[in-house]
């Protein structure tokens, strides 16, 4: 059985704190679903993480489909949640909804999730009344990069903390079960998660929400030469890999591998009359 929405806000309510990760594959999500982590969010960081463009910007609704639905297919106790990709639903909410709908027809997602507020809480509405449960994204929102201008840290001023405060508040009455808070003064985060009903889940957010989400890739250490200050390194297997590749080149060059017990035998007979061949 799968973690369902009115689970995660029981497990809110009960002062449990909420794990999220990212996972945009089968095997990842086999392993992280394994570990009882109650929300794998398929992020559309997929376009950065996996698919190697430098933002978020250019990850496409297909791009997004395949991967949440192998993560589902991965997956069996987990919420999937499929983060819905740049211009999949700010054009109109016609586009939203139908966008939306696909995460959960044909890829088997649960929920979806949105970066913005305000300007996005009617679409948020909207969704919800059809049955699609949301995540909302405040802060930092990687998909508005050209106007924040960099990957800054959000609400560090009374000004910018109280905009934050008004759009969480519109995101929760819109109908949100969740809300992402991404680079975001440990403060504010605070004073948000404190006013709202629903959980707030922080990535660069500080202590105080009531659950985090972490890029799988981060914490693992699958790129090891990149390091952000509000990751923390649990594994380096990025490392481990380097090392495993280069130990199976070099038996390979000196002829180490495969071994006999790794190879397929023939009955001897049989062997003997192949120089007949
Ligand atoms: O795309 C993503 O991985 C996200 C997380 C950073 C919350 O939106």
């Amino acid at each position: 059985m799968r973690t369902s929405v009115p689970q995660i806000l029981e497990m809110a309510r009960r002062g449990e704190r909420i794990t999220a990760i990212t996972a945009y594959d089968y095997a990842m999500a086999r392993l992280v679903d394994s570990c009882g982590v109650p929300i794998i969010l398929v992020g559309d960081s997929l376009s950065n993480n996996m698919l190697g463009y430098e933002g978020t910007i250019p990850v496409t609704m297909d791009d997004m489909l395949r991967h949440a639905a192998a993560v589902v297919r991965g997956s069996e106790h987990a919420l999937v949640i499929g983060d819905m990709p740049f211009m999949s639903y700010q054009a109109d909410e016609a586009d939203a909804i139908r966008n939306a709908g696909r995460f959960l027809k044909e890829a088997g997602c649960q929920a979806v999730k949105l970066e913005g507020g305000r300007t996005v809480a009617g679409t948020i509405r909207k969704l919800v009344g059809f049955g699609i449960p949301v995540m909302g994204h405040l802060g930092l929102t990687p998909q508005s990069l050209n106007t924040i201008g960099g990957y800054r840290v959000q609400g560090r001023t009374v000004k910018q903390a109280r905009i934050l405060l008004e759009d969480a508040v519109a995101i929760e009455e819109a109908g949100a079960f969740s809300l992402v808070l991404e680079y975001v003064a440990a403060p504010v985060a605070k004073l948000i998660s404190d006013r709202l009903q629903i959980p707030t889940i922080g990535i660069g957010a500080g202590p105080h929400c009531d659950g985090q989400v972490q890029i799988i890739h981060d914490i693992l250490g699958l790129a090891p030469d990149i390091h952000f200050k509000h990751t923390r390194r649990y594994a380096e297997i990025g490392e481990a890999i380097r090392q495993a590749v280069a130990a199976y080149k070099d038996d390979v060059v000196a002829g180490g591998f495969p071994a006999a017990g790794e190879s397929f035998a023939m009955k001897p007979e049989d062997e003997a009359e192949l120089a007949s061949l």
